[in-house]
């Protein structure tokens, strides 16, 4: 009997649907004749003892499931997500970088340093990428440090803000769309793909907005009914990270596709699955095939 481990943490089993989803993942483990071991981050020198790793706690890679996944690789067991991964996706300048390289439909992208913020450069951004513009934080995730700004003092305003967390910040053209499409890959093949809705008050798919924050809506769809060309972008951007799972998200702007994110693990708990029954089995079998 094959062992799985399933890292997880406090914050992914303090809500209820996260709870279930693991649940799910360790019944469907079970069913396939592997035993699976929750481990948490207390638990991380039993990781040589498994035959293969899911991570299900956030990643990042200044955080314990970064050194979770690296223990899994240094001892040759396959895990998901691999450290390359959460290497890459958690730095949206390393991210892009490896889109671009591959050719991979981006929005206009630059990437500002520090030194490059100055009125003129700011001003002919704006003249090339027109407005509104967005700005990244380059480690940000749940949307947390994106914002669209419409002048340059709202520009200098929150540049100067990010640019205190870090050396560059990305600049990047507004696409107007009211939904992402999310497309899930698993080493290089469709795995899931669903909408989700971006609240009308605001932009991204997730905001505080008056104090409160605000959630997208999630619709599972099925293969037949995404546009073919979603599902090969999809692919193609994550092909360009690596050969594990990835949650591509695209925007699709009259026909004109592009990659706005890939996030290494991406959250499965909110319906994104609803219509492909063996995601999980999917995500195991392929964790034991290596
Ligand atoms: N270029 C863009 N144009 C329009 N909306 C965007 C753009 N980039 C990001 N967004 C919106 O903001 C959200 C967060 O951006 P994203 O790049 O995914 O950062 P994070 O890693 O913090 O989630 C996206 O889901 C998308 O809805
Ligand atoms: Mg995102």
């Amino acid at each position: 009997m094959s062992k799985l481990g399933i890292f997880v943490d406090r914050k992914t089993l303090s809500n209820s649907e996260q709870l279930n989803a693991l649940i799910h993942c360790r019944d469907v483990a079970e069913e396939m004749g592997h035993s699976a071991n929750f481990l948490f981050p207390v638990d991380i020198n039993k990781i040589p003892k498994m035959d293969a790793l899911f991570i299900r706690a956030r990643t990042d890679p200044m955080n314990v499931t970064y050194v979770a996944s690296r223990m899994a690789e240094m001892h040759g067991i396959p895990v998901i997500d691999d450290p390359q991964s959460i290497q890459i996706c958690g730095d949206k300048i390393n991210m892009y970088s490896h889109l671009q390289k591959k050719g991979v439909s981006l929005p206009k992208t630059v990437f500002l340093s520090k030194n490059d913020l100055s009125v003129e450069r700011v001003a002919r951004l704006f003249d090339d990428m027109g407005s509104p513009l967005i700005i990244k934080e380059p480690s940000t995730s749940f949307s947390l440090r994106v914002e669209k700004v419409t002048d340059i003092a709202e520009f200098f305003h929150v540049a100067h803000r990010f640019i205190k967390m870090s050396d560059w910040i990305v600049v990047q053209q507004f696409v107007q769309s009211t939904y992402d499409w999310r497309v899930g890959v698993l080493g290089g093949e469709l795995l899931y793909a669903c909408k989700y809705t971006i609240p009308s008050v605001t932009f991204k798919i997730q905001a505080s907005v008056n104090g409160h924050i605000v959630y997208c809506g999630v619709e599972s769809v099925p293969e037949n009914a995404v546009p073919p060309h979603v599902i090969q972008l999809g692919i193609d951007a994550a092909k360009a990270i690596g050969t594990g799972l990835y949650g591509v998200d695209i925007k699709n702007n009259n026909g004109d596709a592009c990659v706005i994110e890939v996030n290494d693990n991406p959250s499965l708990e909110s319906g994104e699955d609803a219509d492909y029954p063996f995601v999980y089995e999917k995500i195991v079998s392929h964790l034991f095939a290596k």
